[in-house]
């Protein structure tokens, strides 16, 4: 009686917290819709952009495609000297520690020719609860003072917010725009919120379907 009494705890904990929901998955489609622009467009303003990101299991690589498709830029991943395992409970542990002690994963990516650049965009997996650790490796190595960052995350059911702090403190002399999220589950519509997303923030101008329309 006592064990079934506990498995049902179990259970309603998993259904209530969405534990299970935070363990890693893709489902992103590789390819967007086929309204995408057959080209990247020019940013406005005559910026020179760079997409960079960190991606473990494949979603957060699948939004900085979106984004390198859309907008004319460079595409860079962030790669870790050390790979991480794909054992999530060992993965996990480690992150916590590293999340922790604020530690900075020695990256075999740097961007030599970072000046260069107007608009950095910045994509990262949530990892408990923040940025997942390369990102702060990558900003601590990279002066991105005067230059637009832009940050960019995938995620489970967290909040992205802790991740946006961590972006900002670590690019203090930068201006910091709107992030996008995009929430398992919301993978549908993630296309279409990304390049929403690229025009709101004013990065492109593209043509409006419905303006096309009348
Ligand atoms: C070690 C680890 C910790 C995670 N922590 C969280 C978390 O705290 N909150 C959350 O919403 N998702 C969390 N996730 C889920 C990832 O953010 C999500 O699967 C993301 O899309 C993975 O991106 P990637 O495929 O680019 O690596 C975690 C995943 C892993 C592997």
């Amino acid at each position: 009686m006592e064990k079934k009494i506990l498995f049902l705890l179990a259970w309603l904990m998993l259904v209530v917290t969405g534990c299970s929901a935070d363990e890693p998955q893709t489902e992103l489609p590789d390819t967007p819709p086929e309204e995408k622009p057959e080209e990247p467009l020019e940013p406005s303003g005559d910026k020179k952009v760079l997409v960079v990101y960190f991606s473990h299991t494949g979603n957060t690589r699948t939004i900085a495609g979106y984004i390198h498709e859309t907008v004319k830029s460079d595409l860079v991943e962030i790669k870790t000297v050390d790979t991480y395992t794909d054992d999530y409970d060992a993965l996990l542990a480690q992150v916590r520690k590293e999340v922790a002690d604020e530690y900075c994963p020695p990256l075999s990516t740097t961007v030599e020719n970072i000046s260069s650049y107007d608009i950095i965009f910045i994509g990262y997996p949530i990892w408990v609860e923040t940025a997942a650790p390369p990102v702060r490796s990558f900003l601590t190595m990279h002066d991105l003072a005067g230059k637009t960052v832009v940050p960019f995350c995938t995620s489970g059911t967290s909040s992205a917010e802790a991740s946006y702090r961590l972006v900002r403190s670590l690019c203090p002399q930068s201006e910091v725009l709107e992030g996008i999220q995009i929430r398992r589950g919301t993978y549908d519509t993630a296309y279409d919120r990304v390049i929403a997303w690229l025009q709101k923030l004013g990065i492109v101008e593209l043509n409006n379907k419905s303006n096309d329309e009348k």
